[in-house]
């Protein structure tokens, strides 16, 4: 059984999902669809897509060229470029493209509302759950600030379950009062670049030997191939966070399956990764979390 979070509405999210928005496949519709099958084949069970992407059909097309039962896979969107009044039309026309309702629709990021608007879009989103269009789907956001949080908590007749940010040890210091505001409502961390430290820190910083380490252990301990990748994982889903990767190459795509069958790091584990990576702070997608949101006073390295 994969692992899963659940949710402040009841429902149980696979820990670890697949993006369909990185890498070469952003845009592309006929790799979404082969890599889509791939993953699901391996065992995926958590699809991410978006508008953004346009790949919300190939979604569609690789759940059932897979021979996948919809039920049995999560599939999260993110979108909703449209104006207040054409928003209706919008939500439409993500279950049209996807050819099912997501389990769970995101606001991409705080700048799709018009300035000043946060509260105001989600209000009008609330009603679609509410007259039914949007019946059983979950609603959250994406890089949302403390400021956008606050402002959508204000008025939430249905709080946002998840906020899907870029997260990883590297980028806890400055997320600390996200966190705060996660913690304190319920909404689950669903982190995106996962594994930003060691894919595209420039020398994989403090905690790649720590990982390198634990992967040594957990492969001599499973006899399975463990690499520092899988243990950045465990530990994301281990903190309770739903980890969104992805990968083109089967190889890595069975890795992200096996993740789910490693036994637990251990609590020193968890803590020493967290800790060393808290004394940096290096991000990579940087346009929506660092505007008017002061980033530490860090080094990106040690
Ligand atoms: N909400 C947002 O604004 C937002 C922003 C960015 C991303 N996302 C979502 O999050 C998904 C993942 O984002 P991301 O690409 O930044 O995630 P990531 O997990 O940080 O990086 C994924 C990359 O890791 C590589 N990889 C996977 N397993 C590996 C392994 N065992 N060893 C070495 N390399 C490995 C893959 O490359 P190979 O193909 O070479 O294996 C892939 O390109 C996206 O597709 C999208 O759905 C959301």
């Amino acid at each position: 059984m994969p692992r899963t979070i659940t949710l402040s509405d009841g429902k149980a999210i696979p820990a670890l999902g697949w993006g369909n928005g990185s890498g070469g496949l952003n845009g592309k519709e006929d790799p979404a669809i082969e890599f889509g099958i791939t993953a699901l084949k391996a065992g995926i069970k958590h699809i991410d897509t978006a508008e953004l992407y346009k790949t919300e059909v190939a979604t569609g097309e690789a759940i059932k060229q897979a021979g996948a039962k919809k039920d049995d896979i999560w599939v999260t969107s993110k979108g909703l470029s449209a104006a207040p009044e054409a928003l209706k039309e919008n939500v439409k026309d993500r279950i049209a493209k996807l050819g099912f309702k997501p389990d769970l629709l995101l606001i991409h990021n705080p700048f799709v509302p018009e300035s000043g608007k946060i509260a105001q879009f989600w209000t009008l989103l609330e009603d679609l759950v509410l007259d039914g269009t949007l019946e059983g789907v979950s609603l959250g956001v994406s890089n949302y600030r403390p400021q956008d949080l606050k402002a959508v908590l204000d008025v939430a007749r249905i709080k946002p379950v998840v906020n899907q940010l870029e997260y990883h040890p590297y980028v806890l210091t400055h997320l600390q009062p996200v966190l705060d505001i996660h913690a304190q409502h319920g909404i689950v961390t669903e982190a995106y670049g996962p594994l930003t430290p060691l894919l595209r820190h420039p020398s994989g910083g403090p905690i790649k030997p720590i990982l390198e380490r634990i992967a040594g252990r957990l492969s001599k301990e499973t006899g399975k191939e463990v690499d520092a990748q899988s243990v950045l994982l465990l530990w994301t889903i281990q903190k309770g966070v739903v980890a969104v990767t992805t990968s083109t190459k089967v190889k890595n795509i069975e890795k992200i399956v096996q993740v789910d069958t490693l036994p637990d790091l251990t609590q020193e584990e968890i803590k020493e990764i967290e800790e060393t990576g808290r004394k940096v702070h290096f991000r990579n997608y940087k346009e929506h979390m660092e505007k008017d949101f002061a980033t530490p006073n860090l080094p990106e390295d040690l």
